[in-house]
């Protein structure tokens, strides 16, 4: 088969962990996220480290479509040998010969031998948590950490007793629980950064289907890794009438609350503006999941407005969504009939 510019081998059969060698077609706009990004970023002559690679498809396809001078190597590393067998065969068949390098470990023992990389792409099964501690020990000052997290479960609240055995906080099973979710991730990895004085900040994030995925920039420091805890606050939510407010404590009247979790940025806006303008549009969910993120990356708001939900509260009709975007107010990918906002849309 074809996935973006790499021609692939892979095994038949239904989309699980039992699969000979894991490929998810539909972790495609996954992996085209990542290569925009990548290209867009500024970064140059990366070492680019791939702990969990499955097909090898993530990494052939950074082989071919990344620009030239964003990766100095590239290495696949899967414990798998039937893993291994298949990313050769995929590597021959797409006519490789340089800039990368193959490993056959355990992830972790894979990281903490290397010498560090300044992109490291953790894409595993359920939870990255197994992964955090080495990859950022090994993470380079600038460098750029990806996480993947498909256990959505617990982290939008489904389980809360996982989420706090596994992300160490209270999530909240509402019309904004993704987004929840993904600021219970983000802080979960910045607790381990903090732990080795890095700082990691996230430049893009968004849920899709099953998983979150974020993207960290990682700075070194114990100043700035302090900065980064200060914003690890709870989300107070009135279930009664949908009012939600930052705080430091997690006890109020008539409110129930998630956290802690992070509150500040989850794009850097520059970034997302920069890969909005240079991408192609290849398929319109891609399309689609850049463009939103575009606009919804300039409101800096914990949350946003389900419409239906809102109007039933309000006892109103549900507005046309058009009618109520403006600079302040902006569609989010998070949900179809969402308003990302400060304040409650008024109608
Ligand atoms: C979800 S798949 C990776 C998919 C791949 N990144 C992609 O884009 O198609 C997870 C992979 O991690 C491998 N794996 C799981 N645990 C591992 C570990 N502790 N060390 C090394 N590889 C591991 C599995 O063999 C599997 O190939």
């Amino acid at each position: 088969m074809k996935e973006g510019k790499a021609d692939l081998k892979i095994y038949k059969g239904k989309i699980s962990k039992k699969l000979k060698v894991f490929y998810n077609p539909a972790m495609k706009l996954n992996r085209d996220i990542s290569i925009l990004l990548l290209n867009c970023l500024g970064n140059k002559y990366m070492q680019i480290a791939l702990p969990l690679t499955g097909s090898g498809v993530r990494g052939i396809r950074f082989l071919l479509e990344l620009d030239k001078n964003v990766y100095k190597k590239i290495v696949f590393n899967d414990y798998s040998n039937k893993s291994i067998e298949l990313i050769k065969h995929n590597i021959k068949i797409n006519e490789l010969e340089k800039d990368y390098e193959i490993s056959n470990k355990d992830a972790n023992l894979f990281l903490l031998e290397s010498k560090g990389f300044d992109y490291i792409d953790i894409d595993p099964f359920g939870t990255p948590n197994p992964f955090l501690e080495s990859s950022i020990l090994r993470l380079a000052r600038g460098g750029i950490l990806a996480v993947t997290a498909t256990d959505t479960s617990a982290l939008s609240g489904s389980s809360p007793k996982a989420c706090k055995r596994k992300y160490w906080a209270k999530p909240l099973k509402n019309e904004f629980m993704h987004e929840t979710g993904i600021r219970i991730l983000i802080r979960k990895v910045q607790l381990i950064g903090a732990a080795f004085e890095k700082a990691l900040t996230p430049i893009f994030s968004y849920t899709d289907q099953h998983y979150y995925r974020v993207f960290f920039k990682c700075k070194k420091g114990k100043k700035k890794a302090d900065k980064i805890l200060q914003k690890h606050k709870y989300l107070l939510y009135n279930p009664k009438t949908l009012e939600r407010e930052v705080s430091d404590f997690n006890n109020k009247k008539g409110y129930d609350y998630a956290g802690l979790l992070w509150t500040g940025n989850l794009w850097d806006t520059k970034l997302a503006e920069k890969m909005y303008s240079k991408h192609q549009i290849s398929n319109t969910q891609f399309h689609n999941l850049i463009s939103l993120i575009k606009d919804e990356c300039k409101i800096n708001s914990v949350g946003y407005w389900d419409l239906h939900k809102l109007a039933k509260t309000k006892d109103k009709p549900i507005p046309k969504i058009e009618s109520l975007l403006n600079k302040d107010a902006t569609r989010t990918h998070f949900l179809g009939w969402g308003i990302k906002s400060k304040n409650s849309p008024k109608f």
